[in-house]
């Protein structure tokens, strides 16, 4: 039996549940368990993918991809290589937008477009991860937010996920909250196709294009994990739009984590020192999680408030064992990269196994942890002046 990454989700929300901005919720060990199987169970990529179809806004030629890359599945490099440029190259139609992707030789899924910089997977196991992420996330902060907007979304608001993804937190917040309207947008159509709350709307839409949205349009917006997807200039043009479409009063919160091991071994910190290399080559930043709290002042909000939550690698409680399956996995999506960037460390697929091995044994030796931040601030209202002058 496979389990899909959307019922994978609901496992989970029985297993934490962190009401709206509340704290303190229980974890348990069958569902810890079952969330391992789960991620096992998706090693039978093909049959889960064609299931997920039904569930999210790919459409049959996202099928069609499915087909492709069966029927492309190469073994493995032995020996170092750079990542493959195009072994299964396919377009995958959406409702706005055409996407490509190609086939690494790892067997994922990649975008494979000029104008998307986003370095994991775009394929149903890295659905499923996202998935784990966002409760193993909420369960470490005991909330899904941090910006005091409990009471308006209660009463009925305008929110923007910024690059959803599956839509974890935009469904869960919307079934919180059924007063008020949600928005997400997204490059790939991971998120629901037509079976999702009401009061849920997604679209496809690439950030540096600009969004579909007129100014002061949203009184909340929501953007988590975007470090391994934006450039420094991808930032820039990010954060001005968020700004540009965020209401005078709102609020805008962030999540990102920091390419950062505490307490971590020689091996750990290999895997960490090289993506940050990686990153770097490519002009993105992989230290965003230091330099949002100034660019967010720069960009004139106010009330910032910035909250740090490091979360266990290695301690053998549950919530670090499911840490460290999310990072293994986000390190075995980006074995490409890695792989390419330090061949004599990564370079083939037993010496990455390996490497991923060792690793565990550090973060379990050394309690190891990883710190994630969370920023949030507030557009400044306008004056008596401005507003008189303000079309609404
Ligand atoms: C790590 S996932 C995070 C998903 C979601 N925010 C969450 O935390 O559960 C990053 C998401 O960013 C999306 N993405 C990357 N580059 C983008 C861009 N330029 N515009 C819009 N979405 C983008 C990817 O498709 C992916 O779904």
């Amino acid at each position: 039996m496979h389990i899909s990454g959307t019922e994978f989700a609901a496992c989970l929300r029985h297993v934490f549940r962190p009401k709206g901005s509340s704290t303190g919720s229980s974890l348990d060990t069958r569902n810890v368990n079952s969330s391992k199987q789960s991620s096992q169970k998706t090693n039978g990529f093909s049959s889960l993918r064609r299931r997920k179809q039904s569930s999210t806004a790919r459409d049959s030629s996202a099928e069609e991809l499915v087909m492709d890359s069966k029927q492309n599945l190469f073994d493995r490099p032995t020996s170092a290589s750079p990542p493959p440029t195009s072994t299964a190259s396919a377009s995958r139609k959406s409702s706005s937008a055409e996407s490509k992707s190609r086939q690494m030789s790892n067997g994922r899924i990649y975008h494979d477009r000029d104008d998307v910089h986003y370095l994991m997977p775009d394929d149903d196991e890295e659905i499923d991860r996202i998935h784990q992420q966002h409760w193993i996330l909420s369960h470490a902060f005991g909330s899904h937010f941090e910006a005091p907007v409990h009471d308006a979304l209660s009463k009925g608001i305008t929110v923007l996920d910024s690059a959803c993804g599956p839509a974890t937190w935009t469904l869960e917040l919307a079934e919180l909250y059924p007063d008020s309207t949600f928005h997400g947008i997204d490059i790939s159509p991971q998120f629901p196709g037509q079976i999702k709350p009401q009061n849920c709307n997604f679209q496809i839409a690439n950030l540096l294009d600009g969004l579909p949205f007129p100014d002061n349009y949203f009184d909340y917006i929501h953007q988590r994990l975007m470090v391994i997807a934006l450039t420094r200039e991808g930032w820039e043009k990010t954060l001005k739009e968020l700004m540009r479409v965020l209401k005078p009063g709102g609020w805008i919160e962030f999540k990102e984590l920091l390419p950062r091991i505490d307490n971590g071994g020689p091996v750990t910190h290999r895997f960490v020192d090289t993506l940050r290399q990686v990153l770097d080559q490519r002009g993105m930043c992989p230290e965003i999680a230091l330099e949002l709290e100034d660019r967010m002042r720069g960009l004139g909000l106010e009330n910032i408030k910035q909250r740090t939550v490091s979360l266990p690698l290695g301690d053998k409680s549950k919530i670090s064992e499911l840490s460290w399956e999310s990072f293994s996995r986000s390190f075995q999506a980006l074995e490409p990269w890695l792989a390419s960037e330090s061949p004599e460390e990564f370079g083939t697929p037993d010496k990455y196994k390996d490497r991923i091995r060792d690793a565990e044994m550090e973060c379990n030796s050394l309690q190891s942890s990883g710190p994630w931040y969370a920023f949030y601030g507030q557009k400044p209202s306008l004056t008596a002046n401005e507003a008189a002058v303000t079309p609404q």
